[in-house]
C-alpha cells in the first residue's frame, strides 16, 4: 500500500505555503513521515523548468509551450520524487499538482480540457491525489497578499485579475467535476481558522 498524496491548490497568494507548512510541522509532531514538494519544481531539471516558466520575459511565451513545459516538469517531479516517495511509504504534500494545469492553461488560457487530460494523465503516470485542499479566495485578496509579500511579481503572477478570476473559477468546476477528492476550504479566514480546517480534514479523510 502507497502512503497518502496530498496536494494544495488555490490561485497566487491564496495561503497554500502557508498552510502546507504548517500541515508538514503538525505530521512532524506526530510522527507521520511525510515529505514537502511543490510544481512546477521538485527535482533539479524541474527547478530549472520552473525558472524558465516564471522569469518574466520579453518574448511572448505560447499557451501550449507553457502547458508543455508544465508537464515536462511534472513528468519529471513524478518520476523522481512524488512515486518513489509514495511507494516506500513517505506521505507527500505536494503545493500545487495537475489541477492547477486543468485551471490555469485550460480554463484560464483557454487550451481544451480533453487534451489538458491527456497531458496531465501522461506526466502524471497515473499518480492521482488521495486528498486535494482548495484554499478559496477572491483574486483581489490574494492579490494584495502578494503585494504584502513585497517580492517582485512573476510573470503568472503579473497576468491580470480578470486572468486569476478565470483561475478561481477553473478551480471551482473542477470541485464540482471531483467531490470526491477535492475539499474547498474557505481562504479569506485568518490563517488559524484556515489550519483548524486543514487539520479537520487530513484528520477525517486521511486519519492522521
Ligand atoms: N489566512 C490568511 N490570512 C491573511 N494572510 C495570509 C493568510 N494565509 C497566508 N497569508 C499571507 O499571505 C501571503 C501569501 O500566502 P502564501 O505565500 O502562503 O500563499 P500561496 O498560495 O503560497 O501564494 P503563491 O501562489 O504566490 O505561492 C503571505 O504573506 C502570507 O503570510
Ligand atoms: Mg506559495
Amino acid at each position: 500500500m502507497t502512503a497518502p498524496f496530498v496536494t494544495f491548490e488555490g490561485i497566487e497568494g491564496s495561503g497554500k505555503t502557508t498552510q502546507i507548512l504548517r500541515l508538514s510541522g503538525y505530521l512532524a509532531g506526530k510522527g507521520i513521515s511525510h515529505r514537502v514538494t511543490r510544481e512546477p519544481g521538485g527535482t533539479p531539471l524541474a527547478d530549472e523548468i520552473r525558472s524558465l516558466l516564471l522569469s518574466q520575459r520579453e518574448e511572448f511565451v505560447f499557451p501550449e509551450t507553457e502547458l508543455l513545459l508544465y508537464e515536462a516538469a511534472r513528468a519529471q517531479h513524478v518520476r523522481s520524487v512524488i512515486l518513489p516517495s509514495l511507494s516506500s511509504g513517505q506521505a507527500v504534500l505536494c503545493d500545487r499538482f495537475y489541477d492547477a494545469t486543468s485551471a490555469y492553461q485550460g480554463f484560464s488560457r483557454n487550451i481544451d480540457a480533453a487534451r489538458i487530460d491527456w497531458l496531465n494523465d501522461l506526466a502524471s503516470g497515473g499518480v492521482s491525489p488521495d486528498l486535494t485542499l482548495l484554499l478559496d479566495v477572491p483574486p483581489a485578496d490574494g492579490f494584495a497578499r502578494i503585494r504584502g509579500r513585497g517580492t517582485r511579481p512573476d510573470r503568472i503572477e503579473s497576468e491580470s485579475v480578470e486572468f486569476h478570476g478565470k483561475v478561481r473559477e477553473g478551480y471551482l468546476r473542477l470541485l464540482e467535476r471531483h467531490p470526491g477528492r477535492i475539499v474547498r476550504i474557505d481562504g479569506t479566514l485568518p490563517a488559524d481558522d484556515v489550519f483548524r480546517r486543514v487539520r479537520e480534514t487530513v484528520s477525517a479523510r486521511l486519519g492522521w
